[in-house]
């Protein structure tokens, strides 16, 4: 449980981060050292078995890569669903190479050093984790400890484990450029889906009084307090744990959201949830977002249509609301295109023609 201030009224809130779950272990696994076979022992992963690295961090990356090659062995990126196959069964295999932690550091030679072992688990003091867990902890304190450096913001974020925090900028470029022509009032928005609190960070520095923010994940929500505290912004920010608008009570000027833009496939869980969104997500949207918007109010929506350009729905939910509903009318869209990666990164065909959109709308009374 972390105690985070609800900022601006000065209360305080008890939030219980996610973290990747300790294994519970039945039996005590066999450990695998430098020196065992790394081909034999990527062989036991396939068919489930649990291992745990006792010796340096190198074996279990060098255990990893061997499965790598079993797994990827003839498979071509070109065949999707094959491909598909073999990510889901690396994946699966992997996480049955385990690695011990004991008083908040894995104990392995030569092994990284995340500080959030210290942060997320103070309760626990000797469990496992799986090795892809610890890596991607590991990736996340990275960030963390270096920050990003986003469009329009002078500081630099430095995203909470767990949180979403966007890497690559377009829309958030569109939406900045967006706020430099915006003349309306600005005494409060609200951010839906908040994040890691990049959009309302751009608000309040385009002159917006307060910012009502909320997310459905309760890292997302320790990370704006922290960096609104570190930057003197607690007066103006408000948190809110909240499935879309379900804690919000105050109507705003501008209520901003950045949805997930593809559809999921399946259930999701954690962080899939600011990539994928579930059925009935904007329709949900929709329905309660005009209840929080100032007579003179605007609904931004920032979108892509990624998922049409790859063929994964034709179903454009800014556009499906639209012309079915007599809910909002569109006063602008805004585009841009997606600044194409280096040629290194061979970025997929159907990425050639991605746009960014924003979306401004005004409610039909
Ligand atoms: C694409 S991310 C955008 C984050 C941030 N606003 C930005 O622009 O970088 C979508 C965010 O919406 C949140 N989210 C997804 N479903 C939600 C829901 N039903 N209610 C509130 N937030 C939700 C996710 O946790 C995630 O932080």
């Amino acid at each position: 449980m972390i105690t985070v201030p609800k900022l601006m009224n000065d209360q305080e809130i008890q939030i219980t981060p996610n973290r990747p779950e300790p294994i519970e272990l039945i039996q005590e696994p066999d450990k695998v050292i430098k020196k065992s076979d790394h081909v034999i022992a990527a062989k036991s992963l396939l068919k489930g078995t649990n291992l745990l690295v006792a010796d340096r961090y190198s074996t279990g990356m060098a255990i990893l890569a061997e499965l790598k090659k079993q797994v990827f062995r003839g498979k071509k990126k070109s065949d999707f669903t094959a491909y598909r196959d073999s990510r889901s069964r690396f994946y699966r295999a992997s996480n049955h190479l385990l690695v011990p932690i004991k008083g908040n550091k894995i104990s392995l030679k030569k092994a990284p050093e995340p500080g959030w072992l210290e942060k997320l688990y103070p309760d626990k003091d000797d469990f496992h984790l799986t090795f892809p867990q610890f890596q991607g902890l590991n990736s996340s304190w990275q960030w963390y400890l270096n920050g990003i450096k986003y469009p329009g913001l002078k500081e630099k974020i430095h995203p909470y484990y767990g949180t979403y925090f966007p890497t690559r900028f377009d829309h958030l470029q569109l939406f900045d450029n967006w706020l430099k022509k915006y003349s309306r009032p600005k005494t409060s928005a609200i951010d839906i889906g908040t994040g890691c609190g990049v959009l309302a960070f751009q608000m309040l520095n385009h002159g917006f009084e307060t910012i009502y923010t909320s997310d459905i994940n309760p890292n997302a929500l320790i990370s704006v307090a922290e960096h609104a505290r570190t930057h003197d912004l607690e007066n103006r920010i408000h948190l809110m744990l909240s499935d879309l608008f379900e804690t919000h009570t105050q109507k705003s000027d501008l209520v901003v959201f950045n949805p997930p833009w593809l559809p999921a496939e399946k259930d999701i869980e954690g962080l899939d949830n600011a990539i994928y969104y579930e059925p009935g997500l904007f329709d949900r949207f929709f329905e309660q977002a005009g209840d929080y918007m100032n007579e003179m109010g605007r609904l931004v929506l920032l979108f892509s249509n990624l998922a049409e350009s790859a063929g994964l729905s034709d179903l454009h939910p800014v556009k499906k609301e639209l012309t079915e509903q007599q809910r909002f009318k569109k006063i602008r869209l805004l585009k841009r295109k997606v600044k194409q990666s280096s040629k290194k990164t061979k970025r997929r065909d159907h990425r050639k023609n991605e746009f960014v959109e924003l979306w401004e709308l005004e409610k039909i009374f």
